[in-house]
């Protein structure tokens, strides 16, 4: 299986050229996989009125349209991130199709600074999904802070996390190898690059193996990555021929 990300800079309220980015920057690539960044399609450093203006309903809007009709195009699997829009709320939510068709979403639980001022915290749970054999979950960007996030998805039955991100500060590259380990799951970040409104972003999207090791870190802007895997390494959750991590897990002593 081939998993792979698309780290670029998307512009700020511009749709149509953020997803004619990302098919220029893929279309000729092998994946079967394809993670994009948080908030891709609309840029990240939104004011309430454009959020307002930008976000769509999640399946029924035109993104999730092209993605539908790219992914079959593709014979692949698609998670990216985008502003979605349910009734008067907004979430920071990110979507998995596969092959034309829509598998789900996931709306983000743990906001980051001044996303708290815009969207609703998540309010589904973290979710693993059947992709064609392989037990893919999803959290985006600042979930990474919360070990809790990827323990439950890998608890969950998870052999991969996608993971998109807008990581402005320069510390989950360092924890997703963390993450990955502690797991013993694969997992793909995809982050963006670029500045907006004072925001600066910091690229370096990696993919992790379950030892702890980088598959691939993004060195350059843009930069499509990917890195070939057995999901099925995920399903042993051995450190040593003695340590299961989950088997010997004490949750008595834990809070
Ligand atoms: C972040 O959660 N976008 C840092």
């Amino acid at each position: 299986m081939i998993t792979a990300f698309y780290q670029f800079a998307p512009r700020l309220g511009e749709r149509d050229a953020n997803l004619e980015m990302i098919r220029k920057g893929t279309v000729n690539r092998s994946f079967d996989l394809l993670v994009l960044p948080e908030l891709c399609t609309t840029g990240y450093a939104l004011t309430p009125e454009e959020l307002d203006r930008f976000s769509e309903p999640v399946p029924d809007g035109p993104t999730v349209s092209f993605m539908l009709r790219y992914s079959q195009e593709k014979k692949s699997t698609i998670v990216w991130g985008m502003a979605e829009r349910e009734g008067d709320r907004f979430y920071n939510s990110a979507v998995l199709v596969h092959q034309g068709f829509f598998l789900g979403k996931y709306r983000k639980v743990h906001l980051f600074l001044d996303e708290k001022d815009l969207f609703t915290p998540g309010d589904l749970p973290f979710t693993v999904w059947d992709v064609n054999g392989v037990r893919t979950g999803i959290m985006i960007c600042f979930d990474w802070a919360y070990p809790e996030a990827a323990r439950t998805l890998a608890s969950r039955g998870a052999q991969l996390i996608a993971h998109p991100a807008n990581l402005v500060l320069p510390l989950c590259q360092k924890a997703m190898p963390v993450r990955a380990l502690e797991n013993r799951i694969f997992t793909v970040t995809a982050n963006r690059t670029g500045e907006e409104r004072g925001l600066r972003f910091t690229g370096q999207s990696l993919i992790c193996a379950p030892g702890g090791k980088i598959l691939k870190q993004a060195r350059k802007r843009p930069s499509f990555g990917s890195a070939e895997i057995d999901p099925v390494e995920a399903s042993d959750k051995r450190m040593t021929a003695r340590n299961s991590l989950f088997e010997d897990r004490r949750p008595s002593f834990y809070l």
